[in-house]
């Protein structure tokens, strides 16, 4: 394919070779050799990632910081976080019922869980969070521009410069001061690290959050089913990241040498974009791939990432869908959409794809 800055580069919709191309050693993750496959003014034109912005680099820096933050995501940690995911989305839940029918469900409910949550874990201050939330969301807008996302950075970087130090004089028992008392990382990492989980939790989870609540009252069938018997909620979670794959500008990687892959000769330089969304719809991988089905047993989507990089936050974002999922329609059972469908705004200019805003609407 072309890419907008006139280079030209390769797009994989196959799931094995997305497979195959997310575990390949000849291809880096590394953010100065990456190109946007859609126009934007946010090009990072060469520049390195940021000290401890792991998701943008290649081993050894990358395992060197994954691997003090593993710890803090398996599956026995994400469940022992489900009484905190829990009250957070009740509370958020309260605040809906307090706003009424015809609120919107991505202000008050899905923008704000996974933002508490993980503000909660990394012990960000609660007054601090909305802003934080801004500065996320900008740069994750394609149409941004660069003095909006200079701002960003700035408002970003300019919380995380007073937050880490007063952290560091006086650590907490949180994410991040477990990493103070590890005593691996400096000032600069920390802040890096610290804005990689901010930026990689808010977002994808609130969307996807969003997303699927709009698909499941789109689909009632897959809702009453869903309804109906509360433990197919694991798969229809599994289901919904597939179906949906909200990084529709996939995984981008770029070849450290010449490599021939699937039959082409990709230089040494080339960016190729894996494009989840074409990826987890297959047909040679899936049957029915434009369908939702919630009871399809055939997983293995790549919604979530694979490889080395596969999300780090992948547990986590599973649980607050779980529990989202689940306390919204038990305490709302007659949930609907408050506009038609094709009304509902949508963010099409972002990373992450999901409704600007969803009104709805449920019999007092
Ligand atoms: C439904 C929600 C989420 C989706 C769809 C999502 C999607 C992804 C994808 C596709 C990747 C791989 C990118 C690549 O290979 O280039 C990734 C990586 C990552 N995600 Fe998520 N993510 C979600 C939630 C979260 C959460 C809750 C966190 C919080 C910790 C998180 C943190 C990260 C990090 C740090 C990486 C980089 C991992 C690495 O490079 O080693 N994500 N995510």
């Amino acid at each position: 394919m072309s890419y907008p800055d006139g280079t030209s580069g390769w797009l994989i919709t196959r799931h094995a070779e997305a497979k195959e191309l997310l575990t390949h050693k000849s291809f880096s993750a590394r953010q100065e050799g990456l190109v946007s496959p859609v126009p934007t003014e946010l090009q990072y034109e060469g520049r390195p990632a940021d000290p401890g912005a792991f998701a943008k680099t290649d081993d050894p820096i990358h395992g060197k910081y994954r691997k003090l933050l593993t710890g803090f995501f398996t599956v026995r940690r994400t469940r022992q976080l489900a009484p905190m995911i829990e009250r957070i989305v009740h509370e958020q839940l309260d605040d809906l019922e307090k706003a009424g029918p015809g609120a919107d469900l991505v202000e008050v409910f899905t923008e704000s869980v996974p933002s508490r949550v993980m503000c909660e874990m990394i012990g960000v201050p609660e007054s601090e969070r909305k802003t934080l939330q801004r500065h996320a969301e900008t740069l994750g807008r394609l149409s941004c521009t660069v003095p909006e996302a200079l701002a960003a950075v700035s408002g970003m970087s300019g919380f995380l410069a007073r937050f880490v130090p007063a952290r560091m004089d006086d650590p907490r028992d949180d994410i991040l001061g477990d990493l103070i008392r590890g005593g691996q990382l400096d000032e600069q990492e920390l802040m890096g690290m610290a804005a990689t989980l901010i930026t990689g939790a808010f977002d994808t989870t609130g969307n996807m959050l969003a997303m699927g609540v709009f698909t499941l009252l789109e689909h009632p069938e897959q809702l009453a089913k869903l309804q109906a018997d509360p433990e197919l909620m694991g798969g229809a979670v599994e289901e919904l990241l597939r179906f949906l794959t909200i990084s529709h500008l996939g995984a981008g990687r770029w070849a450290l040498e010449d490599v021939e892959f699937a039959g082409q000769t990709i230089k040494k330089g080339d960016v190729v974009t894996v494009a989840l969304p074409a990826v987890n719809r297959d047909p040679e991988r899936y049957a029915n791939p434009d369908q939702l089905d919630i009871v399809r047993e055939d997983h293995g989507h790549l919604a979530l990432g694979h490889g080395v990089h596969q999300c780090l936050g992948q547990h986590l974002a599973r649980t607050i869908l779980r529990v989202g999922y689940e306390a919204l329609f038990d305490r709302f059972p007659t949930l609907r959409l408050a506009v038609p469908a094709d009304e509902v705004p949508m963010r099409d200019d972002f990373v992450h794809y999901g409704p600007r805003s969803l009104p709805v609407t449920w019999d007092d």
